[in-house]
């Protein structure tokens, strides 16, 4: 069997090395920017020049790009060589509907498609345990379940195609909702003279603890926002979360209050820095 991956970035990277190095199959990997792709075949894996040379080559190819429009012109040459028997993967975080829409397209040459987004950042995706969140076929799942046990520990299918997206979007989501608590009450909590070490150090002992603040205390303490999950990246979720709950007619005030906070980040140029940048733009927004 051999192996495709699209899109060698923050995670792509980390992701396929681990495939190359678990798998115990060939590994043909593509970027739209060539030094990624040498960057990888140092570590063991085989060139591509194109998307249609990988759909071409490979039995299951996987895809983790940044957004619909990237994973839909990816899909655009994938589907040129698409064939029954092929599994392709989308591990990207892009619109449910969107990939609900290639996967029926994608069925129709007899190929599957499959959304498995991931859950946990770059550290994850080095150590090999990031979650999965699958919607489609359940056949294929059991096929490709293997490969993904190799760049994850935690795997869930969810449903039908997009279900995977929809839950992903949702797990995002609360996560920019956790993050604004947290940025809020620390610029509180500071303002009245507490600091950012004590006041983990008491959270840490209440019912008011949470992955978020234990993940990124020390990221926070000395103000590094290199990314390991950009700001525009969250900015983007909490964008398709509102395309997908706006015709439900939802009112959704917390969702409303983080995408203010991401809008903030994204206007006031911070969108390339790691997401927990917002600290900056909610302390920022607090001023007034
Ligand atoms: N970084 C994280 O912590 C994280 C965690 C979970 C999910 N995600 C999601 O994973 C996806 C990728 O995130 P990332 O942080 O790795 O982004 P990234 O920007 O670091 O990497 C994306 C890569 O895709 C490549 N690319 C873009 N269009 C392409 C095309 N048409 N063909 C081939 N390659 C193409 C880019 O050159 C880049 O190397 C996003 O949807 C993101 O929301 C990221």
């Amino acid at each position: 069997m051999k192996i495709g991956f699209i899109g060698l970035g923050l995670m792509g990277e980390a992701m396929s090395r681990n495939l190359v190095a678990k798998s115990g199959h060939t590994v043909q990997v593509f970027d739209v920017d060539r030094a990624k792709v040498d960057h990888l075949v140092a570590h063991g894996a085989e060139a591509a020049g194109s998307v249609r040379e990988v759909g071409a080559a490979c039995d299951v190819v996987f895809s983790m790009v940044p957004k619909s429009e990237h994973v839909e012109a990816v899909y655009a040459d994938l589907l040129t060589v698409a064939r029954a028997g092929q599994v392709l993967v989308d591990i990207s975080t892009i619109a449910p509907d969107v990939s609900a829409a290639l996967a029926a397209r994608v069925a129709a040459t007899g190929a599957v498609m499959l959304d498995a987004p991931v859950v946990k950042s770059r550290p994850a995706a080095i150590a090999g345990t990031l979650g999965f969140y699958v919607g489609g076929d359940a056949g294929a799942f059991a096929q490709v379940r293997p490969l993904l046990e190799c760049m994850g520990s935690k795997i869930i299918h969810l449903g039908a195609n997009g279900t995977g997206l929809v839950m992903k979007l949702c797990h995002n989501v609360l996560v920019a909702e956790i993050q604004n608590g947290v940025n809020e009450i620390l610029t509180v909590a500071q303002h009245f003279g507490i600091p950012l070490d004590s006041f983990a150090e008491a959270v840490s002992y209440g019912g008011a603890t949470n992955f978020y603040l234990t993940s990124k205390l020390d990221t926070l303490r000395r103000e590094d926002f290199t990314p390991a999950f950009s700001a525009e990246n969250m900015h983007k979720d909490i964008g398709y979360f509102r395309q997908m709950t706006g015709p439900a007619g939802l009112k959704l005030p917390g969702v409303e209050a983080a995408a203010a906070v991401y809008a903030h980040a994204m206007a006031t140029g911070l969108g390339g820095q790691d997401f927990s940048v917002t600290r900056k733009a909610v302390e920022d927004m607090s001023r007034g």
